[in-house]
């Protein structure tokens, strides 16, 4: 059996690779990268960005005063940047700074990495009836290092919520400046993830009732909701589902699920994304879990892939020539970033486009020619080969006409309005 904390580690040994491997080089002149992360493959030409600080009043902060805060930053497709607009950074100058050290990088490296979206708080009257999924990040590791993802999925027209978890996450800044830095110790055992566990499911079914805020816009559909994660973030995704039926349907990118999650249904579709070394069969947590659900449940491989593969960090790595750099491949694999995220992206896509939409599977559990990485690990008693179903989601009526004044959160006006 895979030791679960032996998973979420992962991520935490990368700085420590990179700081070895570059110890050197950080003396000398940075090497010379290409500083946009790749654009996203989808239609729309342009992602808009924005996030915002919310409070839970109902649940106090157990590793700070006054209750939980999280942010949630928000990504979706807008019709036209306004003029003088500019591109976001992939980092802030803090997190940037804090990750490029932690990392052994010379100093800044990562600050001077731009992403593709614009700080831009309307989508435009055309992007009306939006598909919303909210994700949840690997455990310690910063909402900025999917960002790759996030635009994916924007620019094929969902709208994507990403929480990052304060006092998890290496360090979160809310809205007011203060600064969350990880409590998450370097010894972690299981007792303490299933604490940080049980925060993150509810902060992922804190934000996906705060969606509700957007009901009277119709900017989104809220009860079509998709919910997905790496690692940590991946069980957190199954375990906000559980008797939560407006969440239809989640993936779990390669985390372990367990306590209570892990022998409860999710009352949804779900996928789960593993590794060679990772399945249903080796993780006895995947295993009971996925003889628990009754729902649509698959499981698939990813061929050349690693834990970090289902993150920024193989793109990251090829952006700064650190391929050959030993321990990289135990990381991230051998797949380059940019088959990863057109992979990772078409299987998403795939699944959230029938799970939430209602459109037909065209890639999952079929074999493809295109993406011969892909396999699948039958559930005991399963066929070998399963068809794909047809959606049985309802089509929404498109009436997306109303005008919209914005969410109210709770008093917190978020200006994402059509
Ligand atoms: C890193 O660079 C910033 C300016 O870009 C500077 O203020 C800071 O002192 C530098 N830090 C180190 C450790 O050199
Ligand atoms: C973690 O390691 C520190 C230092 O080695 C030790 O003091 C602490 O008791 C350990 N915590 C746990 C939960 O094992
Ligand atoms: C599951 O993982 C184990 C260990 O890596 C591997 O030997 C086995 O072939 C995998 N099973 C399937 C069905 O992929």
């Amino acid at each position: 059996m895979v030791r679960l904390t032996s998973v979420l580690v992962l991520l935490s040994s990368i700085p420590l690779i990179l700081s070895a491997s570059t110890s050197s080089a950080s003396s000398g002149p940075a090497p010379p990268i290409s500083t946009q992360i790749p654009r996203p493959t989808g239609p729309e030409r342009y992602i808009g960005t924005t996030s915002i600080t919310l409070t839970d009043p109902s649940r106090p902060e157990q590793f700070g005063i006054g209750n939980r805060r999280v942010v949630v930053q928000a990504y979706y497709p807008i019709s036209q940047p306004r003029s003088g607009s500019k591109i976001e950074p992939y980092l802030s100058p803090l997190i940037g700074g804090l990750l490029s050290a932690q990392y052994g990088l010379p100093n800044g490296t990562l600050n001077t990495f731009r992403t593709n979206s614009y700080y831009e708080r309307s989508p435009g009257p055309k992007f009306r009836g939006m598909y919303p999924i909210i994700f949840s990040t690997g455990m310690s590791v910063p909402r900025h290092i999917y960002t790759t993802m996030y635009e994916e999925l924007a620019s094929y027209g969902y709208c994507v919520f990403s929480v990052d978890h304060p006092y998890d996450a290496a360090a979160v800044e809310f809205s007011d400046g203060t600064v969350a830095y990880s409590r998450v110790p370097t010894n972690l055992t299981d007792e303490i993830t299933e604490k940080f566990f049980q925060i993150r499911i509810k902060d992922v079914r804190f934000v996906a009732d705060q969606l509700e805020n957007f009901r009277r816009s119709k900017l989104m559909r809220l009860d079509q909701i998709g919910a997905f994660g790496h690692s940590l973030g991946g069980a957190s995704a199954a375990g906000a589902m559980i008797g939560r039926t407006r969440i239809k349907a989640g993936i779990n990118m390669d985390g372990g699920i367990w306590g209570e999650v892990g022998k409860s249904d999710v009352s949804g579709s779900f996928l789960l994304m593993g590794t060679p070394d990772h399945n249903s069969t080796v993780d006895t947590t995947w295993k009971s879990w996925r003889n628990t659900q009754d729902g649509w449940n698959k499981e698939m491989t990813v061929k050349g892939a690693k834990h970090g593969l289902f993150s920024d960090y193989p793109t990251i790595v090829d952006m700064l020539g650190f391929r050959e750099v030993p321990g990289i491949e135990e990381l991230v694999g051998t797949m380059k970033g940019d088959r990863a995220r057109k992979l990772l992206s078409a299987y998403i896509r795939d699944f959230f486009g029938w799970s939430l939409k209602g459109d037909k599977l065209k890639l999952i559990n079929k074999k493809n020619g295109q993406y011969p990485e892909v396999e699948y690990v039958e559930r005991a008693g399963e066929k070998s080969e399963v068809e794909a179903q047809d959606s049985e989601a309802e089509q929404v009526e498109s009436e997306y006409t109303e005008s919209d004044a914005g969410a109210n959160f709770g008093g917190v006006i978020w200006k994402l309005r059509a």
